[in-house]
């Protein structure tokens, strides 16, 4: 079933009040049976199934004014100008050839019983045509025995009771058939309901944004590596987000381990390998159980969101594990293979060069009250609850979520945070994100 465009009247009724203007104009061509066929097919849908083809035979009708015109060429335009309503004054049949048969009349007393298609018509016919076909008409009774035929009583009495209609005069005296009379009334009867007031047309087309790379605050940021100025000259986190996964913004540098939406995963391993950032501190005021640190960025922040759990009462947060070298997480992940085998192992642990912890930028963070619990038990703690509710307030996200697996390629891991800048966290949190692949519009990294 089709669904009537909203806005297909208002395209229509332009192109119908230049296609009858072309008609009364008498303009000839495929240009002129064009806007002819569309006016036809105006206003009524029982005319725009006349013209309308059929698509793909699905029974789907294409509105009239869809039809392309270019498409008709000479060849339609021959049967099409068969059909000429007969108030398009296209060009008029010789008029010293014999004249057809007059016209049985009965045929057109229901059309011309319509009171809104003869007036329209004879508002369309200029007197000049009327004295052309009368002079016509004299031509033919003078020269041709045929012509008699015109003034047969049925052809007069159609005329008296259109004393004005010169249209159904000339329809009906030079040449007109009945179908395409039946097909000019129709259109007479479809201008009637041509709207006199022009539809507003639809709101144009939005336009694609602004290349983010063409503008120099932005760029300017990239360049002094600033990625918070260059997100917040994007016009914040969910825009520069936005103009990323549109590809607006070819310009970012989508694998650089240094930038805060550097996505390392499975299918992303870092560039190069053996990346370290730098410089790294551990954090004030967090504990460190193994001494390691974090980009002082990221370090910083933890520093905040720690103190900020500290003081909503969540309790203590300390750091499990921070950065990790390319070689320490090579020990990490072959320690798994040898205990759970390949398959296992990569499910809980990065290999070489594929591990957020080696940007620098994930911490894995346990709940110290005052001991510290294990990895597996944050969860369920006023910690892991609080890190779940506002951790992304300080720039920090929940990297493996319970369901992510198929995304990730890892097992829930709640206790690994990883940090993207307070701008990108909040449209992450705001977005309803659980994956970093789905949130930079990447691909899933099931596997590697
Ligand atoms: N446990 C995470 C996936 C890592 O090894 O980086
Ligand atoms: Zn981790």
């Amino acid at each position: 079933m089709t669904v009537p465009d909203p806005h297909a009247s208002a395209a229509r009724a332009p192109l119908t009040r230049r296609a009858l203007r072309e008609a009364r104009e008498g303009e000839h061509g495929v240009s002129a049976t064009a806007a002819a066929i569309t006016a036809a097919g105006t206003g009524t849908d029982s005319a725009a199934a006349t013209i309308a083809p059929d698509v793909g035979g699905t029974g789907e009708r294409v509105p009239a004014t869809t039809v392309p015109l270019p498409t008709l060429t000479a060849d339609m335009a021959r049967p099409a100008d068969v059909h000429r309503p007969a108030d398009a004054a296209a060009p008029h049949p010789p008029i010293f050839k014999a004249p057809p048969p007059p016209l049985p009349p009965a045929p057109l007393v229901p059309l011309l019983s319509d009171e809104s298609a003869p007036r329209h018509a004879r508002k369309a016919k200029p007197l000049a045509r009327l004295a052309l076909v009368a002079a016509s008409l004299v031509l033919a009774v003078a020269t041709t025995s045929g012509a008699l035929a015109v003034l047969n009583p049925a052809s007069d009495q159609h005329t008296d009771q259109h004393a004005t209609g010169s249209a159904d005069i000339t329809a009906s005296t030079l040449g007109a058939n009945a179908p395409d009379d039946a097909s000019s009334r129709t259109s007479s009867t479809s201008t009637a309901d041509v709207p006199t007031q022009i539809p507003t047309p639809p709101p144009a087309p939005v336009t694609a944004a602004v290349d983010l790379c063409d503008k120099p605050a932005f760029t300017a940021a990239l360049t002094a590596h600033d990625d918070a100025a260059a997100i917040a000259a994007a016009g914040g986190g969910a825009d520069f987000r936005q103009a990323v996964v549109g590809g607006q913004a070819p310009c970012v540098p989508m694998d650089d381990p240094t930038r805060l939406w550097i996505v390392v995963d499975k299918q992303r391993p870092l560039q190069p390998l053996q990346y370290a950032p730098t410089p790294r501190a551990v954090p004030d005021g967090v504990r460190s159980l193994d001494g390691a640190g974090l980009r002082t960025d990221a370090a910083a922040a933890l520093t905040r969101m720690v103190a900020a759990a500290r003081t909503a009462g969540a309790g203590q947060i300390a750091m499990n594990s921070g950065y990790r070298s390319y070689k320490t997480q090579h020990g990490n992940y072959y320690r798994q293979v040898e205990v759970r085998g390949t398959k296992d192992a990569d499910l809980v642990s990065a290999r070489p060069g594929f591990s957020e912890h080696q940007t620098g930028l994930a911490t894995d963070v346990v709940a110290c009250d005052p001991h510290c619990g294990t990895l597996d038990q944050l969860a369920a703690t006023a910690q892991g609850r609080w890190i779940v509710a506002h951790a992304w307030q300080y720039g920090w996200i929940v990297r493996y979520e319970q369901g992510q697996t198929p995304e990730t390629g890892y097992l829930p891991e709640p206790w690994h945070l990883r940090y993207i800048g307070v701008d990108l966290a909040e449209a992450y949190h705001d977005g309803g994100f659980h994956s970093l692949e789905q949130f930079m519009g990447l691909p899933a990294a099931p596997g590697y």
